[in-house]
């Protein structure tokens, strides 16, 4: 797919089949965010990626959104690891960049994903016997689109370019 019809198709998607998603394709994905740029090129991240039905029942015990996901991505970044400057470190940035790469490429491997948020940060820790120094920091629900599955209204209600950009 080229870069624009992937930007203008991909869709946050909420309902998912119960097909697994293949090995090969669940490579390709972790390749791309492996691939992500990062602050300095620190790469202070650590993914975690849930296939087994026990993995999944914990996404669902720290999460409500996984939306029958056969898979599940945990994307943790360690704020020691990162390029900081003044107080300020990049670890979340560098991990919402890895997690937009992953996106796109599910995207581009024809298949649904949606970036979630809502999670428990400390559960999930918990949970998934998270190393002290990496916090979790966003989660990629990905698998094959459910039947009739489309983007919601609001998908495309996005801000106009002139309220958006100011060209100096
Ligand atoms: C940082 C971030 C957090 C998000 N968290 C959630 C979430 O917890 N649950 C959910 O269903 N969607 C979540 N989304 C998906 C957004 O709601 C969705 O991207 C937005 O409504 C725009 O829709 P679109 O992706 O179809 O363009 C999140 C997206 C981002 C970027």
């Amino acid at each position: 797919m080229d870069f624009e019809t992937l930007v203008n198709e991909r869709y946050t998607v909420r309902g998912y089949s119960e097909e697994k998603v293949a090995k090969t394709d669940i490579l390709k994905i972790i390749e791309a965010g492996r691939r992500a740029p990062s602050a300095k090129n620190n790469q202070p991240l650590k993914i975690y990626a849930c296939v087994s039905d026990g993995s999944l029942k914990k996404i669902d015990e720290v999460s409500p959104c996984r939306y029958g996901a056969p898979l599940a991505f945990i994307i943790c970044a360690s704020k020691d690891k990162a390029w900081s400057k003044e107080g300020y470190s990049s670890y979340e940035t560098d991990a919402s960049i890895c997690t937009t790469y992953m996106m796109l490429e599910t995207a581009n491997l024809g298949l649904g994903s949606v970036w979630v948020g809502m999670f428990d940060t400390d559960k999930t820790k918990e949970v998934f016997n998270i190393p002290e120094e990496f916090t979790p920091i966003s989660m990629l629900m990905v698998g094959h689109k459910k039947e009739g599955t489309k983007p919601l209204p609001t998908h495309n209600q996005r801000k106009i370019m002139t309220e958006l950009v100011e060209f100096l």
